[in-house]
């Protein structure tokens, strides 16, 4: 693998200081001195409509951003990735979660394996195991059919399927539920299954590496609650082998370690694989999402893997100039190095997506939180921002306030789509209309602002015309769709791991490793004997951990 390319030592990156330098950002006079400007720089990536009019950009930037990625060699490395190239250099692995999407008639071998062949038949598994949930041939122990998948998983064992499932809750088969149980806190859990028959209940064990503390830890903490509940209620005998056959009906796994799997119980008959160059924040499209397949059904899932595959194809083939990924990252390196913006907001105006800010921050920060590069060397530019959000209009009554007036810059995605599941209305009023109204007041308010004459043409006193201006010029990208079908969903997680990709790789990242996840984890497991109460643990902790630990230990109950 070649070492990365410094991207502050490109022709590309002295002309966009240049350009920034002489930069005097005004969306009000470019709008209205070029009429063409909307259409100029908006773009369709397959069902996607992206206008990236209302951002500082202007040809010339938009043309040296380019040449940055040429000259840091966005292309071959992302031709290296779909052709499985060992890109995660510091785990030396392939990055191939664009093969989970490629239809069955693709080819794909990478180092002799033929990867579409392995993805196609765990995924005739999975819509196998999916269809006899959902028609309720598989059965529980007392031979009743399933009402409630209970995921247990963390990170991107998680929040893919959540995010996912909660977009797609109007394509759930009636009758059926998902939940989803991640947090080591125990009040996780036990709140999930609470009030759940067990009878009816199918757990899924996520997890890449079956050796995540949160996850096995709930896992075994759901399967003391089934056998115990299933006893209690007379469904099962207090036996062995009673307790392994309700495991065999009522437990499940997903995971690229199966002999784990079967040491806790499961059967491999009852597992679902996926291999280790599937990054866990890139494995919803994977066996990790077989939640959803059950939810939505295998044409469902076919349509949400369809959807991902056509921004892959976009990604891959478009030339840079209208390539909605590249251009999206490479205004986002735009932002970060030359504003110094810390934050990018991403805010849907679709309450399906609410659960899309959470999942999009593992993707972005997991992944380009880092500041050494993929051959060690340190990074020489700031990388990877904070990336927040909430839905549309909540947002609006909450922290827009410092988007619209605040002293930083923070970018912002807009995304919505123009035909809602309930299209109702309110006394004649199209409600969904109502509420995009408010997504195309934000981004015009947030690009155009309000001037101190305007301000005060509307009678303000001259005391208080300063607080209400908006000084405008506030970047944001507005995304819509048709409606969020199974396969707009996969087309918006495919162009957000894109964009990742693409600003990681100007950045000379390794976007696809996690190390920095590792420290406290491996400290969690050092200081549990001490909050267990081990006086020696306990005393090898530095002062302000062994106040804390002992605080909490003189006043837990
Ligand atoms: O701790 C971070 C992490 O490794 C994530 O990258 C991953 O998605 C999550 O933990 C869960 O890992 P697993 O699927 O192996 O349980």
């Amino acid at each position: 693998m070649n070492n990365p390319v410094d991207p502050t030592t490109t022709e590309a990156w002295s002309d966009l200081k240049t350009l920034k330098d002489a930069l005097v950002p005004d969306l009000r006079g470019w709008f209205e001195a070029d009429p063409k400007r909307a259409d100029e720089f908006t773009f369709d990536v397959a069902d996607l409509h992206v206008d990236l009019s209302k951002n500082l950009i202007n040809e010339d930037i938009l043309d040296a951003l380019v040449r940055l990625a040429d000259e840091v060699g966005v292309a071959g490395r992302r031709d290296a990735m779909f052709t499985g190239e060992r890109i995660n250099v510091t785990e030396n692995r392939s990055v191939l979660h664009t093969a989970l999407r490629l239809p069955a008639d693709a080819e794909l071998v990478v180092e002799g394996q033929d990867v579409v062949a392995d993805v196609h038949a765990v995924l005739n598994e999975m819509f196998a195991f999916a269809d006899k949930v959902r028609s309720g041939e598989w059965k529980g122990v007392t031979g009743k059919p399933i009402s409630t998948v209970v995921n247990i998983g963390i990170g991107g064992s998680d929040l893919g399927p959540v995010m996912v499932y909660e977009a797609l809750l109007p394509y759930k088969q009636e009758g059926l539920t998902c939940r989803f149980v991640s947090n080591i806190d125990p009040s996780d859990v036990a709140e999930k299954v609470a009030d759940l028959d067990p009878t009816t209940t199918l757990f899924i064990v996520a997890s890449k590496t079956f050796t995540t503390l949160e996850t096995l830890t709930n896992a075994r903490m759901a399967r003391d609650w089934l056998l115990g509940r299933l006893v209690e209620v007379g469904a099962i005998e207090d036996t062995d082998d009673a307790r392994r056959a309700a495991i065999a009906k009522h437990f499940v796994a997903v995971s690229t370690a199966l002999d784990k799997v079967a040491a806790f119980g499961i059967d491999p008959a009852n597992a679902f694989g996926f291999w280790d160059w599937v990054g866990g924040r890139y494995s919803v499209d994977s066996a990790v999402g077989l939640p959803v397949a059950i939810a939505v059904g295998p044409q469902g899932f076919q349509d949400f893997l369809a959807g991902f595959h056509a921004v892959d194809e976009h990604f891959r083939t478009v030339a840079p100039e209208r390539n909605v990924p590249l251009l999206m990252g490479l205004i986002n390196v735009w932002y970060v190095n030359f504003f110094q913006a810390h934050s990018h907001a991403v805010l849907p105006y679709a309450q399906y997506l609410h659960r899309f800010p959470a999942y999009l921050q593992q993707l972005t920060m997991e992944s380009n939180g880092k500041s050494v590069r993929w051959d060690g060397a340190p990074v020489t530019t700031e990388t990877g921002e904070i990336f927040w959000g909430e839905p549309g209009t909540n947002g609006q009554h909450a922290f827009y306030q410092l988007i619209h007036q605040g002293t930083r810059l923070i970018p912002a995605d807009f995304i919505a789509v123009a035909n809602p599941a309930h299209p109702i209305e309110d006394g004649g009023t199209d409600v969904h209309g109502l509420f995009l109204a408010n997504f195309f007041a934000q981004t015009a308010a947030l690009a155009f602002g309000k001037t101190a004459d305007e301000v005060r043409a509307e009678g303000t006193p001259e005391a208080i015309v300063p607080a209400r201006v908006f000084a405008g010029n506030r970047p944001t990208t507005s995304i819509l769709a048709n409606e969020l079908t199974p396969s707009v969903v996969g087309q918006l997680i495919a162009l957000y791991e894109h964009i990742t990709f693409v600003e990681g790789v100007v950045w000379g990242l390794d976007s696809f490793d996690q190390w920095g996840v590792e420290l406290g984890k491996k400290l969690a497991l050092e200081i549990a004997p001490a909050v267990f109460g081990d006086v020696e643990a306990l005393a090898k902790q530095d002062a302000s951990t062994q106040a804390l630990v002992s605080w909490y230990l003189n006043h837990r109950g």
